[in-house]
């Protein structure tokens, strides 16, 4: 069976820090280099054949703004040459592949969701959060494409690599310690099981895979390299210390989140965060964080060691695809509305459980 990893998105577009140092302009990225609209770009903007409830949104079409590309789940525009306009669809991708039809609200609940995450966790690391309404950079009649779902952010640079933290042994980590004793190099103890808590939580770092693969486990001095390789045009040394404060970010965003969530009954078994830099260096969080679409999250009445947990993300989805005849290769199939429903119930609780509010449209 093909396991999902925390970076269970990867992306369409290159990633920003594969962009060539002598292509930024100043502090920032020359627009047409930033998200460069891929072939695979253009598959997903493509509109499902099947019908989707009118209350979801597939893609924006923001015409008051630049689209400088479209990830997996996220369409993003420029604002200005420090600000963008990053809108959640409700597009959702399983293996790698997104779906063709969207699942209702998905980006709403996501952005709330994060959005609490990004409040909560301010203290720990700076995050992209600007405060600017995005209803107010668009045109009057955009606003509705925008309203609950978008995020005006700041626009940095980001590292190259995944931030992913383990807090449980499952997926690619459980796989590679039966193999190595350890998971991505970090050593762990002889005899845990499938699922087992790990004594703290490590950082294993991934790639942003490119185009068409999927990311890749490497070890930390990978990571660092790659933020080196990344950062050229800063002071030698700089990538690595990037990589060394990401590093302990992730871990303290984690194990703050994990605690909240525990309070909740959720076990965070594992995240991928994606951090980002300005133009002085410093180390912000991007993207998105502690979602579904980003995260494993296990209702802790239910968890057992040894055994594979159910869960409130993808997990859903993917084990309905895995009852198909289909080769994990775009086109995906179609999705049943019960499936639809199911993993927009799961993703709903999973935000109304960590937020501890009533998720209302
Ligand atoms: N504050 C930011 N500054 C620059 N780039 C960002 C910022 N926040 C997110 N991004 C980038 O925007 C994209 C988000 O789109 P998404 O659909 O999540 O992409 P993916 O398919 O890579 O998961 C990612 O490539 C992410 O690195
Ligand atoms: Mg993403």
């Amino acid at each position: 069976m093909w396991v999902a990893e925390p970076a269970t998105d990867l992306p369409y577009n290159r990633p920003l820090g594969a962009v060539p140092p002598d292509q930024f302009t100043g502090r920032f990225f020359v627009d047409t280099l930033v998200f460069p609209l891929s072939d695979q770009a253009d598959n997903v903007t493509q509109i499902p054949t099947s019908a989707a409830p009118a209350s979801a949104l597939f893609q924006s079409s923001i015409k008051s703004l630049p689209l400088l590309g479209r990830g997996k789940v996220r369409d993003i525009y420029a604002v200005d040459s420090d600000k963008l306009l990053i809108v959640t669809s409700d597009r959702i991708s399983a293996f790698d592949v997104v779906m063709p039809d969207p699942v209702p609200g998905k980006g709403k609940v996501l952005t709330r969701l994060a959005g609490f995450w990004f409040t909560k966790l301010a203290d720990i690391v700076p995050n992209q959060l600007t405060g600017i309404d995005p209803e107010s950079v668009v045109a009057a009649d955009e606003r509705e494409q925008v309203r609950g779902r978008a995020l005006v952010v700041k626009r940095l640079r980001p590292l190259p690599i995944e931030a992913v933290v383990r807090g449980y042994l499952i997926g690619s980590g459980w796989k590679d310690y039966q193999i190595t004793g350890g998971v991505c190099g970090v050593p762990l103890p002889i005899g845990l099981r499938l699922a087992s808590k790990l004594p703290a939580p490590i950082f294993t770092p991934a790639t942003k895979a490119v185009i068409g693969e999927h990311d890749e486990n490497i070890s930390f001095a990978q990571a660092q390299t790659a933020c080196e390789r990344a950062f050229a045009d800063l002071p030698a040394g700089d990538g690595q210390t990037i990589a060394e404060q990401a590093r302990a970010a992730a871990i303290a965003l984690y194990t703050t989140a994990a605690a909240h969530a525990a309070a909740r009954g959720i076990i965070i078994a594992d995240t991928k965060f994606e951090f980002g830099v300005d133009g002085a260096g410093t180390l912000h969080l991007i993207d998105e964080a502690l979602t579904p679409d980003s995260s494993r999250f296990w209702p802790a009445d239910a968890y057992r060691e040894g055994e594979n947990p159910p869960s409130y993300d993808k997990q859903y989805l993917r084990d309905y695809l895995e009852t198909l005849d289909w080769n994990k290769q775009a086109p995906a199939p179609s999705l049943p509305p019960a499936v639809l429903a199911q993993t927009q119930a799961k993703y709903t609780e999973a935000c109304e459980r960590l937020t501890g509010e009533s998720f209302v449209d």
